[in-house]
């Protein structure tokens, strides 16, 4: 069986979460492709160049520890404005999509470029406050050194470059279902993916 769930939306708004317990609730695969562009940004930081490291990606690429840092995810924001880094990115991420079993694929364009087809697309965002909160104290409970505006402004730069760059910008399909997780639990929030999944599958 194959059949796809893209979820996208801006960063820190419980995409990672929320993916990885409806993975597990179907089944599925889960890949989360932000960590193809961290792993690319983190070899740019390392002095490569760009295209270059998205065209040679190596699987041990995505386990590096550094890769949750503020300083990665810019990077990794960056490095995905440029198209030939996308391109180079998009088979993979596809051929994810189509595997047996079923996937989902969080990111910022499943929906919208990488599967348009997608059986269900869901875009997951909420308030930049509180995306902020929850991602400082995640990054401070890792042991990250991080102040609450420091983890703010960064959300809020990426998410204006992720939004505003001409290729495959960070958008919401026309029909993809909107779930706005700001006033919401993590088991609310899985609760309403799920019910989104449970009905599309038992139409296929
Ligand atoms: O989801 P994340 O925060 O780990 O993603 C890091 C950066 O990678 C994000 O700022 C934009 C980029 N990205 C993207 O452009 N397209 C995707 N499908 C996933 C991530």
């Amino acid at each position: 069986m194959k059949f796809t769930v893209a979820i996208d939306g801006p960063a820190a708004a419980g995409k990672g979460t929320l993916s990885k317990r409806v993975a597990e609730e179907f089944g599925f695969a889960h890949l989360d492709t932000g960590l193809l562009y961290r792993a690319t940004g983190a070899r740019v930081l390392a002095g490569a160049d760009s295209v270059e490291a998205a065209t040679s990606l190596e699987p041990e690429d995505m386990e590096r520890d550094d890769l949750r840092t503020t300083a990665v995810a810019q990077a990794a924001s960056k490095v995905a404005a440029i198209p030939e880094v996308r391109a180079a990115l998009v088979q993979f991420q596809r051929d994810f999509a189509r595997r047996e079993g079923g996937a989902v694929l969080d990111g910022r364009d499943i929906g919208t470029v990488i599967c348009p087809d997608a059986d269900v697309k869901l875009f997951v965002t909420a308030s930049d406050a509180v995306r902020a909160e929850r991602r400082y104290l995640e990054l401070s409970a890792n042991g990250h050194e991080v102040t609450r505006e420091g983890v703010l402004r960064d959300l809020t730069e990426r998410d204006a470059r992720d939004r505003d760059r001409e290729t495959a910008p960070m958008a919401a399909a026309e029909d993809a279902v909107v779930i706005d997780t700001s006033d919401m639990f993590i088991h609310d929030a899985v609760a309403a993916a799920t019910r989104v999944v449970r009905a599309r599958l038992k139409a296929v």
